[in-house]
């Protein structure tokens, strides 16, 4: 592998943004990746003045049309390998196109975009183009997402039966918008947000950690969309029965009015041979209910093969992909870290002409960011006809 750190862009992140941040840590975390340039605010003057204020030194670009135009005519080893798109959901499908269609890679801020029409779009651009394309579902970079998935697909719980995964929060109990606060104000409004806005925010977390911890999809949903806030036009409590695609059910469910939730992101799996449990606000460990057994508890990095309930054959990538040893706690920037390190992995293959797997397995991929959109979609549906149970449409 050559040495030389991959070139990455922003799109947004300027003046009070927040998530930027969490990805500028887990972009340089390595020191194999480096943001190099940013087009950080819709006012040009604003993002060139607030690419100079950067911490270190980058290019900074009036607007991502122009900083995609001007990669063009960079020297090959300035030219930027990937671009992270940080704006609001509805300056993600626009930016990503044109990344693609410049030869950039794209990783992507969830949910993917504001509806099914651009999600197609993303999904066939990306195919047709076949660059890579990643998709923010920061929890699934917990070495403990990644452990859950290979408990429940190698089987070791049975038959799934029953899943209940939710996301609960508390900051948008009374009216924040009101007040200015930026975060809050796009995500209440459906041109910037999306036709869901508690389901799209944080629903499609909880639905991303079921699919990937699973394998499982959604084939049906039961919704009811609830705006306990007083003059909100979106949701701002999303709840979801579903059936399953192996025919069990489960629970798909977020809130942002449950004061003192925090980021009270879980899941619970219940198998025909036992139950895990997994909580983001403890994300190093994962707990194992068996039958007439005292409850297991597994940490990061502490784990034996062959106890009696893990196989003596736990895959070596997931074994030594500990980063730091047990006790010394991994969490919410170190999951990001562990997505663009396995993002980086695929830019390079695509870069240096070889395949590619972006396969979901690592990271999410723009096919689940359209089943995200799909989800939502079809609970606004079925919302609409007072929870009637409405099918997932076929994937695309
Ligand atoms: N994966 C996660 O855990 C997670 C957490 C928070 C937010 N998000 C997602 O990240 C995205 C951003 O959320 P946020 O809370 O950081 O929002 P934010 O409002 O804090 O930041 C958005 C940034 O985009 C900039 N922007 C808007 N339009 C732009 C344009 N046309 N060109 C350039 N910059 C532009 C804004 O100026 C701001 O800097 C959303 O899609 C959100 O759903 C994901």
């Amino acid at each position: 592998m050559s040495n030389k750190p991959l070139n990455v862009g922003l799109v947004g992140g300027g003046k009070g943004a927040f998530i930027v941040n969490p990805h500028q840590k887990a972009i340089h975390s390595d020191g194999t990746r480096r943001i190099v340039a940013g087009a950080l605010f819709p006012d040009p003057k604003i993002a060139l003045e607030e690419a100079a204020n950067w911490p270190y030194p980058i290019k900074g670009y009036g607007s991502y049309d122009e900083m995609i135009e001007a990669n063009k005519d960079l020297p090959d080893d300035e030219k930027l390998d990937y671009i992270v798109i940080v704006t609001p959901n509805f300056v993600h499908c626009d930016p990503a196109i044109k990344a693609m269609q410049a030869g950039i890679a794209v990783f992507c801020e969830k949910p993917l975009c504001l509806n099914m029409k651009e999600a197609g779009q993303l999904v066939r651009t990306a195919r047709k183009l076949n660059v890579p394309f990643g998709l923010a579902h920061t929890y699934l970079g917990h070495w403990t997402s990644q452990f859950s998935r290979f408990i429940v697909q190698s089987g070791l719980l049975g038959d799934v039966r029953w899943v209940d995964s939710y996301y609960l929060q508390g900051w948008l109990a009374s009216k924040l918008e009101a007040t200015g606060q930026q975060q809050a104000a796009w995500r209440v409004d459906p041109k910037k947000a999306g036709g869901s806005g508690c389901g799209g925010d944080i629903g499609t977390h909880a639905l991303m950690q079921l699919r990937y911890v699973t394998g499982l999809d959604v084939t049906k949903v039961s919704a009811q969309m609830e705006t306990f806030v007083e003059g909100r036009a979106l949701d701002d409590h999303f709840t979801t029965y579903c059936e399953l695609s192996n025919g069990g059910k489960a629970m798909v469910r977020a809130s942002q009015v449950c004061i003192g939730h925090k980021n009270d992101l879980g899941i619970t799996i219940a198998g025909s041979k036992g139950t895990l449990e997994w909580k983001q606000e403890e994300p190093e460990k994962i707990t194992i209910y068996l039958p007439d057994q005292p409850d297991r508890v597994y940490w990061r990095g502490a784990v034996s093969p062959g106890d009696g309930f893990l196989p003596k054959r736990v895959p070596a990538a997931l074994l030594d992909d500990v980063q730091i040893p047990a006790g010394h706690p991994e969490a919410f920037h170190d999951a990001y870290a562990r997505l663009h390190r396995a993002f980086e992995g695929d830019v390079r293959k695509w870069k240096a002409g070889k395949k590619f797997a972006c396969d979901g397995s690592k990271y999410a991929n723009v096919e689940d960011g359209w089943v995200g959109m799909a989800f939502l979609d079809t609970c606004i549906k079925s919302n609409k006809k007072k929870g009637a149970w409405t099918s997932m449409p076929k994937s695309i």
